[in-house]
């Protein structure tokens, strides 16, 4: 029987789930390990593994160039992958898919080959205050080159985006809007089919920042009608070092190169070089082929287990984790938007989420603490640091009354100590 096993039940079985990902099944500090990390990185599944392992084991070609055996399969795996990721997000065509080293790597291809040529002194990007590092510095970088301004839309004490304002900062400067699909320290879903209809009402394309919305909810580019959509392989249950960019056809088409090399040409002399069609006029150099294949298996994945039947287990772990959380005397919760998935970002009175984060550890639960590549959403609450606990589709009740107790465990501790 294949590795990619389907699953027979139309129910979500958590154990068998559970079993797919042979990373959960460790002792950390002699705790069973209960991983709440997933916004930074999600655990791969076993089909993951197996994809990638298999590539290396018998398919390891460089692809597009040869015409021996392994190449064409390794060819036919990178572009069977692409298809998968084009069918997934509901793209018109296998042409508006990039392969990129993550959604960094694509916002950075967008700002340099897309909205770079079309800005001019006093433009204006227009962004939000709950940005990734990765959806502000970009902008930043190219408004100090060129004179632009970098507007940010403000969000209210939930964590919501407020459409009214968002509205009011769009206007006849403003060249381009790039915005989180799902903020990855709060939780917060945008409403971005609105936000696509308010920019493109104006004529303004718009990106969408979808590294933390794959693997939580259903993307369909074509429904949400936005310009650009970037996001990366390993937030996704596939490799680290692959992402995607999904461009519109006929945008990519007019954009230049953004880096030069080989495969992204059609014919070089030294006097003039044509450029391949797409989407390789953005794939120059060797590509991360077994990061692609490893995504697409990754998708196929979560296709089998079902984004619906994952999305309702993950809404069910947040009432309950919600519930559990905010019963707890001295915790905040950073981040309480209505439409938001399963992170819990959360700062404890008297003590620093740096110290929750570490004793924690010493159960076997991993958070993440600190800022999150996230500094002004932090700024906007008032503070420095918070510790987040982010669901995937694998965990269970049972981890967050893990989370639960270990917290109120450690509040005992600092009392005593305190
Ligand atoms: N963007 C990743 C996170 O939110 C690294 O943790």
């Amino acid at each position: 029987m294949s590795a990619l096993r389907v699953l027979k039940s139309a129910e979500f079985d958590l154990l068998q789930i559970r079993r797919d990902f042979p990373a959960l099944h460790q002792k950390v500090h002699g705790k069973p390990l209960v991983y709440l990390d997933n916004a930074a990185t999600t655990q791969k599944p076993k089909a993951v593994i197996d994809a990638v392992s298999q590539f290396y084991r018998s398919d390891c070609s460089n692809v597009h160039r040869a015409v021996h055996a392994l190449s064409e399969r390794a060819t036919n795996a990178y572009e069977a992958a692409r298809r998968t990721v084009q069918q997934f997000i509901n793209a018109r065509s296998e042409r508006e898919i990039v392969f990129v080293r993550g959604a960094t790597e694509a916002i950075n291809l967008v700002m340099n080959s897309f909205v770079r040529p079309r800005m001019k002194s006093g433009g204006e990007i227009l962004i939000s205050v709950l940005e990734h590092h990765s959806n502000i510095v970009p902008w930043q970088l190219l408004a100090e080159q060129t004179a632009a301004r970098l507007v940010v839309a403000p969000i209210n004490d939930d964590g919501e985006l407020m459409l009214d304002e968002f509205e009011q900062c769009l206007s006849s400067r403003t060249v381009f809007v790039s915005l989180a699909h799902i903020s990855n320290a709060l939780g917060t879903v945008l409403p971005v089919r609105e936000i696509v209809q308010m920019a493109h009402a104006r004529n303004i394309p718009v990106l969408i920042d979808g590294a933390q919305a794959v693997a939580h909810a259903g993307v369909d580019v074509h429904e949400l009608d936005c310009d650009f959509y970037a996001f990366s392989g390993h937030k996704v249950f596939g490799p680290t070092g692959i992402g995607v960019l999904y461009g519109r056809e006929n945008l990519l088409d007019e954009m230049p190169p953004y880096q030069a090399g080989g495969d992204m040409i059609r014919t070089v002399t030294f006097e003039k070089t044509t450029y391949n069609d797409l989407p390789y006029k953005f794939e120059a150099g060797t590509p991360h082929i077994a990061g692609a294949i490893g995504l697409g298996a990754a998708l196929e994945y979560l296709k089998r287990v079902g984004i619906d039947r994952a999305g309702a287990h993950e809404r069910g772990l947040l009432a309950y984790g919600t519930e559990l959380l905010t019963a707890i005397p001295g915790l905040r919760m950073i981040g309480t938007a209505r439409e938001k998935i399963g992170v819990f970002s959360f700062v404890l009175e008297g003590v620093h989420p740096h110290d929750v984060g570490t004793i924690l550890d010493r159960d076997g639960i991993a958070v993440r603490t600190g800022h999150h590549c996230a500094q002004p959403v932090m700024e906007r609450f008032g503070v420095p640091a918070t510790t987040r606990a982010s669901l995937a589709l694998y965990n269970s009740k049972a981890e967050l009354d893990a989370l639960a107790n270990g917290i109120r465990r450690l509040q005992k501790l600092f009392a005593i100590s305190g």
